[in-house]
């Protein structure tokens, strides 16, 4: 039976733009508990009250002696500060959201090491109508054969720190799993708050899928999805596309 008591939920992060969606959803949902809130050790966020009904404020860590048992932590910080708040999940023994995207060799073998103790859930792309794309351009790169290439064009707001995005690199991934090679084209511009096209070419004819995310409380409505899907898993690393399956579509072929 499904556990329907509030999700206490500790977000690394939450002055940033996608955990300060992500907070504000969160305070206002039933479904979680909101227990602890970080910032950089710069925010001038440090020790203002978080708002909602409880007492807390944001804070520079997360401390494991206030934190109740079932906590499921999300990150939404920077690569940089990753590994220190794996390594502090897996020894508290807390689930782990990362949506944090741009890893590098270190967060990654922070990750991996973490996934042996805990659960972790690694979403570049908290959308499930970016897991959905990733299943069709699966479909249509084996439907189509060498024959059409392949290529991704990925469109961001001008702060984003990463390029290629962590999306467009799992869609690419999916694509050359199906024996092509498949070039990015990133481009930062304005406040675009994400889009990605797959563009498929062969002989005589071209199409597109497309995804756009027209505003960021998507993401934060599928970090709430992901934080419920992680709680009560076992160890193991997990996707959106088990987050996607969960929710009644058939997983996506191996
Ligand atoms: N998975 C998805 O669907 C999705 C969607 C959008 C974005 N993202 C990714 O999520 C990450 C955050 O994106 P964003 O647009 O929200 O960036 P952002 O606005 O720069 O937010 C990151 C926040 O983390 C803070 N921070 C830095 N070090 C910290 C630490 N040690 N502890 C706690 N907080 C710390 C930063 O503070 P300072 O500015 O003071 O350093 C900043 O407020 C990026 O990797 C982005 O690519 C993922």
């Amino acid at each position: 039976m499904s556990d329907a008591s509030p999700i206490p939920l500790a977000i690394h992060g939450a002055a940033g733009r996608l955990g300060a969606a992500v907070l504000r959803l969160a305070l206002a949902s039933p479904a979680c508990s909101v227990v602890g809130a970080t910032v950089s050790p710069r925010s001038n966020q440090l020790g203002r009250p978080l708002g909602g009904e409880g007492a807390l404020s944001y804070c520079e860590g997360l401390d494991p002696s206030v934190m109740p048992a079932q906590t499921v932590v999300l990150e939404l910080s920077r690569v940089e500060a990753l590994p220190a708040h794996a390594q502090q999940a897996a020894t508290e023994g807390w689930p782990l959201v990362v949506g944090v995207t741009g890893l590098d060799g270190a967060s990654e073998a922070a990750l991996a090491a973490a996934a042996e103790q805990i659960p972790v859930l690694l979403a570049p792309n908290f959308s499930l109508g970016i897991a959905l794309l990733k299943r069709l351009a699966q479909v249509a790169a084996e439907a189509l054969g060498p024959e059409f290439d392949g290529a991704i064009l990925d469109v961001h707001h001008r702060h984003k720190v990463d390029a290629p995005s962590g999306t467009a690199r799992a869609l690419a991934e999916a694509l050359e799993g199906a024996g092509r090679t498949v070039p990015i084209v990133s481009q930062r511009v304005g406040e675009v708050v994400g889009d990605h096209t797959l563009v498929f070419a062969g002989p005589g004819e071209r199409f597109e899928l497309r995804h756009q995310a027209e505003d960021r409380t998507l993401f934060a409505r599928g970090a709430l999805a992901a934080v419920t899907f992680l709680r009560g898993q076992g160890p193991g690393t997990y996707t959106m596309d088990d987050v996607l399956a969960a929710r009644g579509g058939k997983a996506a072929a191996p």
